[in-house]
Formats: C-alpha cells, structure tokens, sequence
C-alpha cells in the first residue's frame, strides 16, 4: 500500500489505538435538511475538536466547513436518490475523482445495496471507486447500506461487509448487531459502525461499546451525536469509549456529570 494511501488512513483510524470517532454529517445527500442538520455548519464546528474524521458531502464541505480546519475529510462520493423513492438503491457516483482530489478528500465513501434491485449497479460502482481511489492513493469506505426490507442481521452484515471488502474497499461501515464478532471475523479490514436512528444517550454508548468490544475500530455515527441534546458532550463521552477504554457504564457516569 503506498506511503499516501497509509498516511490517509492513519488520520482517520488514528494508529496509537488503531481506532476511529468519525463524525458523519452527510446525510442530506438523500434526507435533505434532516433534523440537526438544518444548518450543518452551525452543528458540526462545536464537534470537529472531538472528531478524528468528517463524513460529509463535497457542498457541505465547500459551503460552511472553515477550511482552516485540520480534519481528514470522508467525502461522500455516491447519491442520485431522496427519501421520496421507495427504492434509494439506485445510486451512481457523483463526485469525479478530480473533485476529490481538489477538495483533498482522506477517503472516499459510496454507499451499496447488497440484495436490493440495483445491487449489481452498487458494486460495480465500488470497484470502480476503488481503481480510481487506487490510482491517486485515496482510500474508499463502503457504506453497507441496507434496504428497507433487508433485515440488519449478521448473515447479511456480514455478507455485505465482506463483498465490499473482496471487491476492494478499505473500511466498511455497517451496523452493530447481535453476533456482530461473526461479522469482524469474516470481513479483512477494518469496520466501523454507523449509529442508526437517535436513541436514548445510555443506550447509544452501550452501542459503541459493544461495537469496539465486538472488533469494531470505531464509529461513523452521526445522528446519535448531533441530534443529542447534549452533542458536545456526547461525542466526547463515545471517544472516551473508543480511544480511552472507557464502559459504556463509565461513559454514561461521565455523561450524567457533564450535563448535570
Ligand atoms: C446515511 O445518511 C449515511 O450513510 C450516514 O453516514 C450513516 O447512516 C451514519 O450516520 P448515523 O449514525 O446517523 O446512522
């Protein structure tokens, strides 16, 4: 792997714990302005010193993220549907690998649909991503998408984690899920969970928890840190889990405190 390619990616898994907080703001890519993120650049400022890593999209990042700031950018280069399709599967990659490059993106993310009426589309696009990642030493993050009639179990998790590593990505992000070790075990690099719906603080940090415990190198959680009442506090407290060793119990107690 190149000295690029390895230096990429040692700013968003950060090497002295092999593990990862990304922060994932990208979801008005299909949702449009989805709560908390009605002015993304308003959400995210008070987050990025807690943040190893920012998953967003290339209007995002031009628009309201202060280009002052050091943080690994995961763009966002996949989209073409909105939540007002039944079928979000239909996806292509919309960002030229030029405009990556230009807006000096750490890692590229898309989004596949294993199962669904356009997966073949979906992988194609990933392999595709990945010689052109390749090519400039740029690498790719699978977003395991799953349809609304797939169900997040282990077997297809684990199906879809290791398809996207066999065709050639080099983090996958998928959910947690009972079982979740089975998941690790089959797929060759490294995974991180996304946080799903917003739920109770105590119970998104048992998420995390049992995540990293599971093999998990970290997060690419969104919704349960800026939709949180107390989002400062709460990605702060899921860090103190993923770099700092921290239970989900001892994180919740740290928790409880910050916000009195
Ligand atoms: C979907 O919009 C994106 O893939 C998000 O990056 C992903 O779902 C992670 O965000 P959350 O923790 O809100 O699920």
């Amino acid at each position: 792997m190149d000295w690029g390619m390895r230096n990429r990616l040692a700013g968003i898994i950060k090497p002295d714990t092999g593990r990862c907080v990304m922060l994932a703001v990208d979801h008005g890519y299909f949702q449009g302005p989805t709560t908390g993120l009605e002015r993304p650049g308003d959400t995210v400022a008070p987050l990025l010193d807690y943040a190893d890593a920012l998953m967003l999209t290339r209007g995002v990042l031009r628009n309201v993220i202060d280009p002052g700031r050091r943080i690994p950018i995961v763009l966002r280069v996949s989209g073409g549907t909105s939540i007002l399709v039944d079928d979000l599967s239909d996806e292509e990659i919309t960002v030229s690998i030029e405009d990556a490059i230009r807006i000096n993106a750490s890692a590229l993310a898309l989004s596949i649909f294993v199962g669904s009426p356009h997966e073949k589309e979906t992988l194609t696009n990933l392999a595709r991503l990945c010689d052109d990642g390749h090519k400039y030493g740029i690498p790719v993050l699978a977003v395991t998408a799953v349809g609304k009639e797939m169900s997040r179990d282990a077997r297809y998790l684990g199906l879809a984690s290791r398809i996207a590593a066999e065709l050639g990505a080099h983090i996958v992000k998928t959910y947690y899920c009972e079982g979740f070790e089975k998941v690790v075990a089959g797929c060759p690099v490294p995974i991180v969970i996304a946080g799903g719906k917003k739920i109770e603080e105590r119970d998104a940090l048992t998420l995390a928890y049992d995540a990293v415990s599971a093999g998990a190198v970290g997060v690419d959680m969104g919704r349960n840190i800026f939709q949180s009442k107390w989002p400062v506090q709460m990605i702060q407290a899921v860090r103190s889990i993923v770099h700092g060793g921290k239970t989900d119990a001892e994180a919740w107690e740290w928790l409880e405190g910050a916000i009195g």
